[in-house]
């Protein structure tokens, strides 16, 4: 991305990208995906979809890393107009907060109120399981940093922004009746956003656990903050793919995170669909 892409106020890249959208759609989302590791196909199964590369719309970064494509897709899903973000970045690539969440801010921008976020996550609460989906109550941010760094931009939130219900009450109570509905129970519990990109020594685990950590994940917490900056409301959901680090018998590896979540993958598209039927 050149230097001159850069310039200016979030507000000005986010009305220059926003034109890049509008060029192919004038559709307004009701609600914002990011959609994490193994969910990125979810998006091609959207209807009247229309798929915007990251690299025609100016400002946004794109990840590199494998299972993460790079498409803003818009359409509709079960009724609901929708934005998805098919890839993220994240700040283990490299990448400012204020790229990590360029996307989310671009999607909420074009009219979503709503934010659903996934990701993949390792489990330390003992009511945890591997291919267990997490509703996220709480988050700690242990990334040491914030997309909000720096000169606020009145016109998108306030400066100080209160995060007392960084995730939404109501949303949650729908996405369990959703998921009960289904016949399958989801857990909830608190995410804890780390910088990466190592995976955690088991020292840093017990830390976690201790601080009241239920879950790990190297994504979310920084895209929750700039949700609320800009008042959206939000769900997240992490499908535990691991237990985390000290806590089971075997070596972290990403591949074994990305087998996973496609084994979860159908349980999980089923509750964003069964989430987004009690949106309409
Ligand atoms: N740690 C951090 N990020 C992760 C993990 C983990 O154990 N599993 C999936 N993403």
């Amino acid at each position: 991305m050149g230097a001159m892409t850069k310039k200016g106020s979030q507000l000005e890249r986010l009305a220059r990208a926003a034109e890049d959208v509008r060029r192919h759609t004038d559709r307004v989302p009701k609600v914002a995906l990011v959609l994490g590791s193994g969910l990125g196909a979810w998006a091609d199964a959207i209807d009247d979809r229309v798929v915007i590369p990251f690299s025609e719309i100016r400002g946004m970064a794109s990840s590199g890393v494998e299972g993460h494509a790079g498409n803003l897709v818009l359409g509709t899903a079960e009724g609901v107009s929708v934005v998805t973000m098919q890839g993220r970045v994240h700040l283990y690539e490299g990448h400012p907060p204020e790229d990590v969440v360029f996307g989310l801010r671009l999607m909420l921008h074009l009219g979503a109120r709503t934010v659903i976020i996934t990701n993949a996550a390792g489990g330390i609460g003992d009511h945890l399981d591997v291919g267990d989906l997490m509703l996220i109550e709480d988050q700690l941010n242990l990334t040491g940093t914030s997309p909000l760094l720096g000169h606020n931009e009145d016109a998108l939130g306030p400066r100080f922004v209160d995060m007392t219900t960084p995730y939404d009450g109501e949303l949650r109570h729908l996405a369990t009746e959703g998921a009960r509905a289904l016949g399958f129970e989801v857990k909830s519990g608190v995410y804890t956003g780390v910088l990466g990109p190592s995976y955690e020594t088991p020292a840093e685990i017990r830390m976690y656990r201790t601080l009241g950590g239920d879950a790990v994940g190297m994504s979310t917490v920084l895209e929750v903050i700039a949700a609320r900056h800009m008042g959206a409301r939000v769900l997240g959901i992490s499908c535990i793919t691991n237990k985390a680090a000290g806590l089971g018998h075997e070596v972290l590896d990403h591949a074994d995170v990305q087998e996973v979540a496609a084994q979860v993958r159908e349980r999980f598209v089923s509750l964003l669909g069964a989430v987004l039927r009690r949106l309409l």
